[in-house]
């Protein structure tokens, strides 16, 4: 590692396998940045846990996710990659920042406030979900966390519980006031919001989710990811009129796989007419299988040697623990807790 390079850190849920969505907000701002910062990343499995899923699910998401980063250009000598459960330390730290932060702040969380909607009795796992969020972060002294835009309300979140923490235990924000860390207590990230790809837009016009079923997968057998395309929502303009690329799912869609001048010359055929939106849907599939095709064959070896991708990940964890425990023991100091590694066994 370079010794002043700034340290970048994310976390991937896996609670499905990812998509477009994923890709463009979160996975490749993620693997270019890692070419200038020392990069953690993690599979935040513990973080799924906080919607219903079953064991095998658990698994095999988890799988799939490491693999796409990975087979996206993650790589693993360079990139501390690990499955969030792997560290223990960072249920420690999350206890210590749900001691330190009120009830009210979590509560006014947006994904508290989504599942809340959705359903009154939401577990308490959604109620702290922040402070797990945070303890990620603050566990590896992040400077860095490329995010899409659904979770800058997060990140201002743990730069609070970075204010509670230190203020409590230290007297002071620790921090000078253009942000500088004096290296005690906890320190403060910054969010990197990928800004023009920060939200992509799903089948239906909508922020591409898994929940609201209009995402295209990176990867999956051919035939089944021409389907997803081929079912994007478009309007009724019939075949032979002009169309609006600037109202189209289909154009939105293919501007994140070209060239300027490429999405000018479909531009052109939308207003000609005599272009069909099924014409305009191949064309985007080519693209996207053109940009997604070889990184599908790196996905389907590391799928089909799962041992493989297990030692990859536990090696990473064994490099996160290092640092984990030199946080977390930071932390404890600073609580009064015994000065000790409370997990041996890194
Ligand atoms: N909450 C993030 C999401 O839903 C995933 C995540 C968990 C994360 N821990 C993190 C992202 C730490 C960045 C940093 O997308």
């Amino acid at each position: 590692m370079t010794v002043d390079a700034k340290i970048s850190l994310s976390g991937i849920k896996p609670t499905h396998i990812p998509h477009w969505g994923n890709y463009f907000g979160m996975i490749r701002p993620a693997v270019e940045l890692a070419q200038t910062c020392d990069t953690f990343y993690f599979i935040a499995d513990y973080h799924a846990l906080t919607s219903p899923r079953s064991a095998e699910d658990n698994r095999l998401f988890t799988y799939q996710t490491a693999a796409t980063l990975i087979a996206a250009g993650m790589d693993p000598q360079k990139t501390v990659l690990w499955r969030q459960s792997d560290v223990p330390e960072v249920l420690e730290l999350t206890w210590m920042l749900n001691c330190v932060t009120g009830y009210g702040l979590m509560e006014r969380a947006h994904s508290f406030k989504d599942a809340r909607a959705k359903d009154k009795d939401v577990n308490f796992g959604v109620v702290s979900y922040p402070a797990l969020m945070a303890a990620d972060i603050l566990l590896y002294d992040s400077d860095l966390v490329p995010v899409g835009k659904d979770q800058t309300q997060h990140l201002e979140m743990t730069r609070d519980m970075v204010g509670y923490f230190n203020q409590q235990y230290l007297g002071s924000t620790c921090h000078d006031d253009e942000g500088r860390w004096d290296g005690r207590g906890l320190k403060r990230p910054e969010a990197v919001v990928h800004e023009a790809t920060g939200v992509v837009q799903g089948m239906d016009g909508r922020k591409m989710s898994k929940s609201y079923d209009n995402h295209i997968p990176i990867f999956g057998p051919k035939k089944a990811l021409k389907k997803r395309v081929m079912s994007i929502v478009t309007d009724s303009t019939p075949l032979e009129d002009p169309k609006d690329p600037d109202s189209c799912n289909v154009f939105a869609l293919y501007k994140l796989f070209s060239s300027k001048e490429e999405q000018d010359a479909l531009a052109e055929r939308y207003r000609g007419g005599n272009y069909g939106y099924g014409h305009a849907k191949l064309e985007l599939f080519e693209k996207s299988q053109a940009y997604f095709g070889p990184k599908q064959e790196r996905f389907d070896a590391l799928m089909a040697d799962q041992d493989g991708l297990e030692d990859v990940l536990q090696a990473g964890a064994k490099k996160a623990r290092t640092v984990a425990q030199r946080v977390l023991r930071r932390a404890r100091q600073a609580m009064g807790l015994p000065d000790r590694l409370p997990f041996p066994g890194a």
